[in-house]
């Protein structure tokens, strides 16, 4: 039987009232939370960062899922380790050593993404598959939620399913991020992907449950 990891993404909550989102995805069969860094230098935004990351660990037994778009991220991993994080994935253009930050995540006891921006190209990411635990595809451009889903990525989720079968890393999570709701879940089961994240699609909508759901039915469906 497939599986369709569902990652809530943080960034489309309330933030006024973090811990109870939290309870309320987790409820709703979330697998991980999705919470993303960005340092406004990176990406044209500034969200959340280790203070928030801490606080929500105390309020939550979910799995960490965290995404920084920060440029030079060797320099917090080990911050993010003691903030609570169990899963940091980086960005291929903010390191200029990708081979160095994912031995740093994994030396902390932490699974190790890596992710790339609509524009790079995938040849760059398929070589560090052997060393990943997650890859993620990034289906709209890094910084803001609520964003258009860019099916042409899909082709990216393609080629790393295609690879990661040739390689026999049959536990490795594809991921793909942005844009991700029930009429966009499909092409993302199809290309290959076993987790999802997904911020607008549950955050603010009536029933948690059925959106997350939903989604993964979609994507299971076209698998
Ligand atoms: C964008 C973030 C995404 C974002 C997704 O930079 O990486 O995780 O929160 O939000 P939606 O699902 O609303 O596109
Ligand atoms: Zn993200």
């Amino acid at each position: 039987m497939k599986k369709m990891l569902i990652s809530p993404s943080l960034l489309a909550a309330d933030f006024a009232r973090l811990g109870e989102e939290l309870e309320a995805v987790r409820a709703a069969g979330a697998d991980m939370l999705h919470l993303d860094v960005m340092d406004g230098v990176f990406v044209p935004n500034i969200s959340l960062g280790m203070p928030v990351i801490a606080a929500l660990r105390k309020a939550s037994p979910l799995f960490f899922d965290v995404h920084i778009m920060i440029v030079d991220p060797a320099r917090y991993i080990d911050a993010l380790a003691k903030a609570g994080a169990d899963g940091v994935t980086f960005h291929l253009e903010a390191a200029d050593d990708p081979g160095a930050v994912i031995r740093a995540i994994k030396g902390q006891g932490m699974k190790a993404g890596l992710t790339l921006k609509p524009g790079t190209p995938v040849e760059r990411l398929l070589p560090w598959l052997p060393e990943l635990d997650l890859a993620l595809v990034m289906s709209v451009e890094p910084g803001f939620g609520g964003q258009s889903f860019m099916p042409e990525m899909m082709d990216k989720v393609s080629a790393i399913r295609r690879e990661a079968d040739r390689l026999g890393l049959s536990d490795l999570l594809i991921q793909v991020d942005g844009g991700v709701g029930r009429k966009t879940a499909a092409a993302c089961g199809a290309a290959g992907a076993n987790c999802l994240v997904a911020g607008s699609a549950i955050f603010g909508k009536e029933d948690y449950a059925a959106e997350t759901e939903a989604i993964r039915a979609a994507a299971l469906a076209a698998c």
